[in-house]
Parts: C-alpha cells; structure tokens; sequence
C-alpha cells in the first residue's frame, strides 16, 4: 500500500525515520526496472523541473540526478558555477531566490560547505535536495548503499558493517551510520586515529564501535565500505605518506579476509586505487562498487518523485 512522504526536502539521514529510510528504499526498488527498458522513460515528473546546482564536481551524483530527472521526463538543467553570475560575485541566497523566480520544482545542491542546503530550503519554494555538503551529509549515497546492502544481503537489520578511512572528512560515512544504526545495523569505524573522531556519541545513540585497529573493525564484517581519501578536505597532514596509509589502512585482499566469506564491499567513488583500496579488491567478484552507481539512478528517480509529491511505496 502506498504511503504518502510527507516532507518537501531530503537535506540528511539524520532527520529520518526508519519507515521513511524502507519507504524510500521500496519506492526505488520499483523505479530501478526503468532503467532496464529498451526506452528509459516514464512520464511521471511530466511539467517538472529539477535544477542540478553543483558547486564541487562530481561524475556520479550529478549525472545520476540529470538521468533520473530525464528518465521521469522532468526538464533537467544543470547549472555550471564557473559560467553562472556566481562568477561574478553574486551571492548564493540571491543566486537561490532568482532560481526560484523561474519556478523549479526541485534544486539539488552540492556544496564544500556544510549547511548550504539547509540554508537554501528556508528561502526556496521548490523542494531542495542535499547532494552532498561538506563533511556534514550525503543522503542520497547512503540510500543508493543501503539499497545495494539490502539487494544482495536481503536485509540490514543484525548486519555488521565495517566503515573504514577517512571518517573524519566524510559526509557519506556520516549519512551512512546514521542510515545503518536507524535499519538495525551495527557499525565499526577505523581508520588513521587523526581521522577518526573518538566521540560519534552526538551523532548515534547506540550500535556504533570505534575501533583502534582496522583489522579490528573488518573481522567478522556482513560489509565492508572503504571511504576515499579526502585530500581536498585535508587542511594539515592527517598521516604520513599515502604509500603508507595503503600498508596501515588499505583494504587488500589479506584484511578481507577477516570478514564474513561472503562480505561484500561498498566503495561511494571517486576511488584512489592501490591507496584506499587495493585494485584486485576493486576488481573483484565481492566488490558492489559499479551496482552502487546504478542502483543510484533508481534511489534519485524515488528521492526526486517523493519530493515533487509522489508517495512512498510499500510492501
Ligand atoms: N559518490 C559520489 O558522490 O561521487 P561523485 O563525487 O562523483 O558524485
């Protein structure tokens, strides 16, 4: 039965509940056969316009909203920031309000710094989605993880996930253990010590373990997820070298090995290969990196429904 999703913006994970977090994960489970079709449209979002506003690039999360937007048959813009007025000094509240001018349904906003959508769904009139701010959240990146987590392990309540890297930098393992936590899951957290806050107890109230050693954090491990290296969010010299971060905190075939024999392995992309994480892991029959992206196009399908009026679908 279908139930209606009573918000306009998706800005976090934090603010969701689970019913919301399975709603939505159930409504891109029905759009996701779109994409299989020989003519990859329905007219769902027909007279709907949804603005891609990108001010960090982006390969994934950007192409993945435009193919979405255009696989509903909404009008999909994409707005460059080194061509628009930004350029030019104009603010982004006034770059937002002269958006809305132009009557958007929807805006999905990437930003460097934390809050931005926030800011921007208190003076927008269309439905503002959070692509990514800062080290803060990236909501949609933890729905498309969930959603392969739940395809190939049919669940995620009593999973136990290892989160491994730069935890420090990274919105997606923010939105992710708060997704995890919220759907029954138990986290584990390791990484260089400088990049791993010591104290997520704002963040979770409970099913969360930050561990000293990322062997600690793998063994036993339903999924593994390795974070990439944020280097643009580093401002000082969180470790070494990187030849050693890939000895001490790299996933290689040898600390895999600790997880469960059949873990599976989620990286959000972009990935530093022989770094972060080791190619023939990558490359591997365990690896889910390529289903996360595709099962993207069908999380932002459901987001960009959900958020022009659409209700969540259930079982
Ligand atoms: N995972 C992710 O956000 O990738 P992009 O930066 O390419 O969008």
């Amino acid at each position: 039965m279908d139930k209606p999703f009573r918000r306009r913006d998706l800005l976090g994970i934090r603010d969701l509940s689970a019913a919301e977090i399975i709603g939505i994960l159930d409504t891109a489970e029905n759009f996701r056969e779109i994409s299989t079709r020989e003519v990859k449209k329905v007219p769902a979002l027909r007279g709907k316009t949804v603005i891609n506003l990108f001010f960090e690039s982006s390969t994934r999360t950007r192409t993945s909203f435009e193919l979405a937007a255009k696989r509903l048959s909404a009008d999909a813009v994409n707005i460059s920031v080194s061509s628009s007025s930004l350029s030019k000094g104009e603010t982004l509240l006034d770059t937002a309000l002269n958006l809305d001018a132009m009557a958007p349904d929807c805006i999905v906003v990437r930003h460097s710094s934390a809050g931005v959508p926030h800011q921007l769904a208190k003076v927008s009139k269309a439905a503002i989605i959070n692509a990514g701010d800062g080290a803060n959240e990236h909501p949609t990146q933890a729905l498309l993880d969930a959603m392969t987590i739940r395809e190939h392990k049919g669940k995620i309540d009593g999973l136990e996930v290892a989160i491994i890297g730069d935890i420090l930098h990274s919105r997606v393992a923010r939105s992710n253990i708060h997704l995890l936590t919220k759907m029954g899951a138990t986290v584990r957290v390791a990484g260089p010590g400088t990049l791993v806050p010591r104290d997520f107890s704002h963040l979770v109230e409970n099913g969360l373990d930050v561990c000293s050693h990322v062997e600690d954090a793998i063994e036993g491990a339903d999924v593994v997820m390795i974070l990439r290296i944020q280097r643009e969010r580093q401002d000082s010299a969180y470790f070494p070298t990187l030849r050693e971060y890939a000895i001490h905190y790299g996933l290689t075939n040898d600390r895999l090995d600790l997880a469960k024999k059949d873990a599976i392995v989620l990286h959000p992309g972009p990935m530093n290969r022989g770094i972060e994480i080791a190619s023939d892991v990558a490359d591997s029959s365990r690896s889910l990196i390529l289903d996360q992206v595709k099962y993207g196009v069908a999380v932002r399908m459901a987001v960009l429904y959900l958020a022009t009026g659409g209700s969540m679908s259930g079982k």
